[in-house]
């Protein structure tokens, strides 16, 4: 099958990326802005996708899936320059949809528990979303364009994804921390924000499967676990063999960040599991794989 990835320079791009190009099944092609090194099976080019014609892309390449993942991905980014947040995360998504829609493109988008207020927790597919931030809106929005086609495409909301990956265009929370204990530096950390952290494997199994069988509709693909920021760093510390003393609690309203940020976000993969089997891998036994290979890279 023909694959089309957007937004391939990010952490969750590059895993769906390695994991589909395995074997002989699927034709990869991988978009982003800046050029990177893949593998020669993976046809890579280089386009800002703010100033294409996304119509001639799709026409170009054909995909049979669209995997877009390409956004402003950072709330506080999104916050102080909303002019190219809604670019990238409304405008490109919109327009990429309808070209999915003209095509008979399946299209796969990456979205986000900060769709949640974070005052509930344990959200499921069928909660309202109410954003407490601009990243926020500009990712329900880009749902609601999507969901009003009626194209049977797939949201996929996903929280505190971590994992490895050579020439990150932005670090994540694990790799952070690693980075602040192995120096000895002291690392603040809410313990009021609850998340179910993700590990990019299981994402990428999830998107793979989404690809494969073309199952439509909003899912929730998080991690197993749900446990404060700062639980969720002192379980880091304690798998990479770290002085846990130098994480320091503090609460989310000491944290001076331009965006808001939802307390309890956690959200209920119920629907995953019994839809396509989802089975995201214990939080311990995922910090050790991903010890491993930081060990192995
Ligand atoms: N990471 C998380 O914890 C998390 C949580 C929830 C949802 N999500 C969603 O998952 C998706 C992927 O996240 P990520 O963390 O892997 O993203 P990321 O590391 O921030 O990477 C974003 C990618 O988008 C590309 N991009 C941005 N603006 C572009 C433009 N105008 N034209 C073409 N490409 C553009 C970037 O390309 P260059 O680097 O080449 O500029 C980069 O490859 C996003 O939609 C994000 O909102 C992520």
């Amino acid at each position: 099958m023909k694959i089309l990835i957007t937004g391939a320079n990010g952490l969750i791009s590059r895993k769906a990326i390695r994991l589909l190009s395995q074997g002989k099944d699927h034709q990869l092609f991988a978009t982003s802005q800046k050029r990177l090194n893949f593998p020669p099976e993976v046809n890579f080019f280089t386009v800002n996708l703010v100033y294409s014609d996304l119509n001639q892309l799709i026409d170009t390449i054909r995909p049979e899936v669209l995997i877009h993942c390409a956004a402003m991905a950072s709330p506080d980014a999104c916050e102080v320059d909303r002019y190219s947040c809604n670019k990238i995360n409304v405008e490109v998504t919109a327009r990429l949809a309808s070209a999915c829609r003209d095509y008979g493109v399946h299209m796969i988008f990456l979205s986000t528990d900060f769709v949640f207020d974070g005052l509930k927790g344990d959200y499921t597919e069928t909660d309202t979303p109410s954003p407490i931030s601009y990243y926020g809106e500009s990712k329900i929005e880009a749902e609601n364009s999507i969901i009003g086609l009626n194209t049977g495409a797939t949201i996929v909301r996903t929280s505190l994804v971590y994992g490895h990956d050579e020439n990150l265009s932005r670090q994540n929370l694990v790799l952070r921390v690693i980075d602040n204990l192995q120096k000895g530096k002291p690392y603040r950390l809410p313990t009021d924000q609850l998340r179910a952290p993700t590990d990019v494997n299981d994402l990428a199994s999830a998107l793979k499967t989404f690809t494969e069988k073309k199952i439509g509709g909003v899912f929730n693909i998080v991690g197993a676990q749900k446990l404060s920021v700062f639980d969720f760093a002192r379980q880091i510390a304690a798998v990479f063999g770290y002085n846990e003393s130098l994480l320091i609690p503090i609460s989310a309203s000491e944290l001076d960040e331009p965006a808001k940020r939802p307390l309890n976000s956690s959200l209920d993969i119920t629907k995953a599991k019994n839809i396509i089997g989802y089975k995201p891998t214990p939080l311990i036994d995922s910090l050790k794989n991903l010890k491993q290979e930081l060990l192995d890279f």
